[in-house]
């Protein structure tokens, strides 16, 4: 946890961005895996851990705007919470820590909601992502569960979107810890892959462990993957054969609740073959012009478009694409090969602030997302500002289905090479990914630079 002060500034910025009533910060619990005593790891809420810090379960932060009063509502531990979980500070002793004046029990927090509820005043709530919380949220304001999302506050979540995007320092430092256990998870996974004949799940498995050895569980389910044409590739079950990349898309938290997102695709075996070595480069290629582009007051959504039209030009230069580049991603084409976005905010989540909806974070009045295939899967559209951290993540892939569809519907064929595309539906993917800070006048990469080029990928699965 950073200092009381932290906290507490967070608040008062808060307060001062809603206009009335009262703000609702619902901590997480405890969920049940397979019976209620053996649960899930527990993973609080980044909304709450934002403003109230706290990486504890049971937990309500309350804030008046009006009053200006602060509460911190729980339940005080039970002596049979003690003997089986050990102790805890009392619940005014934790208020006290993060500078909050008032601390009370869940039914102190129902009856301060009924008394704002039923003088009409607003109550202030984020959308709510954990069916639990849906209906304790409904309960405490008499409202139908099924109805809650039309009572969100678009005030509360711009309120938050305002102060998250923008990382303090001391957050920096924070991701960077993160960055540097996935430095070990991924140059881990290049020694791994460099022999053939292990499988999937066993390098899978060791860069989750160094993920919780470094203090924090995976920031989202390993993608760990010989076939990368799988974007959310979870399955782990193959045995890594020669002539395949690998693609990892991996990172963890940090013990303070900061995140890393990092991806490195490598062939099998430690050495490049030379189809592997020209799609690689165009994909890095793209990746590295992003850093070249960022800087503030320019649009993601530009920066999305610039990095496809380098890796069109790249294809291009191979024999799978052909004609004018640039306008064969204004007509959608680079779909095909890239069918998501450049990147996301990160933060407190890998997808930072997502449950709060894409486009409350990502996209503005001035900047609306586009319809376009690949373009609309870009999660981040709007201009940069100083303090942002996203992902610059491109890829290509081949995927068979996508192809055969699209090639049948003659689909942007005269940017789209399909008979040379053929040959490539059994390559799989690549992906590159690493996080980026927006600084005053550019970009830095943020961490110590994990293996990325040919040279030191080949270098570092030598090792
Ligand atoms: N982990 C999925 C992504 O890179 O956004
Ligand atoms: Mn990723
Ligand atoms: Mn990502």
């Amino acid at each position: 946890m950073f200092a009381k002060k932290t906290y507490v500034e967070r608040r008062r910025q808060l307060m001062k961005d809603v206009s009335k009533g009262l703000i609702l910060i619902v901590g997480n619990s405890d969920s049940a895996f397979n019976y209620q005593a053996n649960t899930y790891s527990f993973r609080q809420d980044s909304t709450f851990r934002y403003f109230f810090g706290y990486d504890l379960q049971g937990l309500v932060g309350v804030i008046d705007v009006e009053s200006g009063d602060e509460y911190l509502f729980g339940e005080e531990v039970s002596m049979d919470d003690i003997i089986w979980t050990g102790p805890v500070p009392t619940l005014s002793e934790r208020a006290k820590g993060i500078g909050v004046k008032h601390s009370g029990t869940i039914r102190e927090l129902r009856a301060l909601i009924d008394k704002a509820v039923f003088a009409g005043r607003k109550v202030h709530f984020v959308p709510q992502y954990r069916r639990e919380n849906v209906e304790f949220v409904a309960d405490l304001l008499h409202i139908d569960s099924e109805y809650i999302a039309a009572y969100v506050s678009v005030e509360l979540i711009a309120a938050c979107v305002k102060q998250r995007s923008i990382k303090s320092e001391e957050e920096i430092v924070e991701i960077e810890k993160a960055i540097a256990t996935a430095y070990d998870m991924h140059t881990t996974m290049m020694h791994m892959a460099s022999k053939t004949g292990t499988y999937e799940y066993q390098i899978a498995g060791t860069m989750e462990g160094i993920a919780l050895a470094g203090g924090g569980p995976v920031s989202f389910p390993i993608i760990l993957t010989t076939h990368g044409e799988i974007l959310h590739g979870h399955d782990h079950s193959l045995k890594i054969k020669k002539g395949r990349m690998i693609v990892s898309d991996a990172g963890c938290e940090n013990p303070a609740g900061y995140c890393s997102d990092i991806t490195r695709s490598v062939p099998v075996g430690g050495k490049f073959d030379d189809r592997q070595r020209l799609i690689y480069q165009a994909v890095l290629d793209a990746q590295l012009l992003v850093f070249d582009l960022c800087k503030p007051n320019v649009k993601y959504s530009d920066i999305h478009k610039a990095a496809v039209q380098k890796l069109g030009e790249g294809l291009k230069s191979i024999g799978l694409m052909k004609g004018d580049i640039h306008e064969a991603v204004e007509q959608g084409a680079m779909g095909m090969f890239m069918p998501h976005g450049l990147g996301h905010m990160m933060g407190l989540d890998v997808h930072d602030m997502e449950n709060y909806g894409e486009n409350y974070v990502g996209y503005d009045k001035k900047n609306v997302r586009s319809t376009q295939f690949g373009l609309a899967s870009l999660r981040l559209g709007r201009e940069l500002k100083s303090g942002f951290v996203l992902t610059d993540e491109p890829g290509c892939y081949f995927v068979p289905a996508l192809i055969d569809q699209w090639k049948a519907e003659k689909k942007c064929s005269s940017f789209i090479n399909y008979k040379e595309v053929e040959k490539f539906k059994d390559f799989g993917g690549i992906r590159i990914e690493d996080d980026v800070l927006i600084t005053l006048n550019g970009c830095r990469l943020l961490g110590k630079p994990i293996p990325k080029t040919i040279d030191e990928i080949e270098t570092e699965m030598s090792r």
